[in-house]
């Protein structure tokens, strides 16, 4: 028997990516905002009654971190209340749901790890919708909801920092790269397995999921010169110089430790040897490399 699963924010870095790691087991109906906006409480009740699926996967978001703090009323809209009318849809027509999440929850000023339990105290406006969006499908679901928070996400589709990073290193001799917060970049393709993973075994909770080890923005940015330069994806050198959050400053605040302990989701997904951000980075930018 097939799996049905209605995906959300299926144009977006996840949604694409899980898309094309789509298990064969799963009868896939992915949706973006044109085909079901998550803010329209009715048309979300709508499409979950009418597919009856056995989960729901909220890739979608309002992600612009910083347009964000000027623009609240729309980021609580898609991040609380869209969230919200998905859960609500879920428990009405018996299906589970994994609600993506994020480190933006987090202040970093904790000087180890995140634990899925350790106290959110955002310090953005998309921190805070998203932590809101968190509170909704939990308090809605239970033991019904999985909510996986992630950090530093790229993909080979989408905007991100890696492809942002190639351009700009592409037009200019030397880039200015903040150096003062860390956390572990994550390709969207290794957390789409794992999402596929954990609704296979139906884990639910709080969870974190990141590739392994640490970097600041600036060590993300060198790796992916080194590596773009190896592989012959940038044809000449761009210098990098590591500066200080102060000296780039952003209408929203981040945290300057994003790093979340993985331990949960590793153990309940029995993996042993996480994928290292450099080495998962090295794939994504040899697909990148190669024609489509
Ligand atoms: N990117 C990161 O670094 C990062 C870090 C931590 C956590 N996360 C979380 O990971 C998840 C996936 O992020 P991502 O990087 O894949 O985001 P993304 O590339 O920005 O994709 C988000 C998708 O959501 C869609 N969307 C926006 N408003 C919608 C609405 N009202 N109804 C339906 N769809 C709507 C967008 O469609 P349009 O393009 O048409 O607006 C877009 O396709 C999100 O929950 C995000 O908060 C991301």
């Amino acid at each position: 028997m097939k799996t049905t699963v209605l995906l959300t924010g299926a144009h977006g870095q996840l949604g694409w990516e899980l898309q094309r790691s789509c298990p064969a087991k799963i009868e896939l109906h992915a949706h973006d905002a044109d085909t079901l906006d998550i803010t329209d409480a009715q048309s979300v009740h709508d499409a979950v009654q009418a597919l009856k699926p056995d989960w729901i996967i909220n890739a979608a978001a309002y992600t612009a971190v910083d347009k964000a703090e000027s623009e609240p009323t729309l980021a609580y809209a898609v991040n609380r209340d869209g969230a919200h009318h998905l859960a609500a849809a879920a428990r009405a027509g018996g299906a589970r749901m994994v609600q993506v999440s994020t480190d933006f929850i987090f202040d970093g000023e904790q000087g180890h790890p995140y634990r899925p339990n350790d106290a959110p105290n955002p310090l953005s406006v998309y921190g805070a919708s998203k932590l809101a969006g968190e509170i909704a499908v939990h308090e809605t679901l239970g033991d019904h909801a999985l909510i996986l928070r992630t950090a530093w996400v790229y993909s080979r589709h989408g905007h991100n920092f890696v492809k942002t990073m190639l351009r700009l290193m592409s037009e200019r001799e030397n880039l200015s790269i903040v150096a003062d917060q860390v956390g572990s970049p994550t390709w969207a393709h290794g957390l789409a397995h794992a999402i596929w993973q954990a609704t296979a075994i139906k884990l639910h909770g709080t969870h974190h999921w990141t590739d392994a080890g640490v970097a600041s923005w600036y060590d993300f940015a060198q790796a992916i010169h080194d590596e773009a330069r190896t592989l012959g994806l940038l044809t000449r050198d761009c210098a990098l110089r590591p500066i200080a959050t102060t000296d780039y400053p952003t209408p929203a605040r981040r945290p300057g430790f994003s790093l979340l302990d993985k331990a949960s989701s590793w153990q309940a997904l029995n993996i042993s040897q996480p994928a290292h951000w450099r080495a998962q980075l090295r794939a994504m930018l040899i697909e990148l490399g190669t024609p489509k």
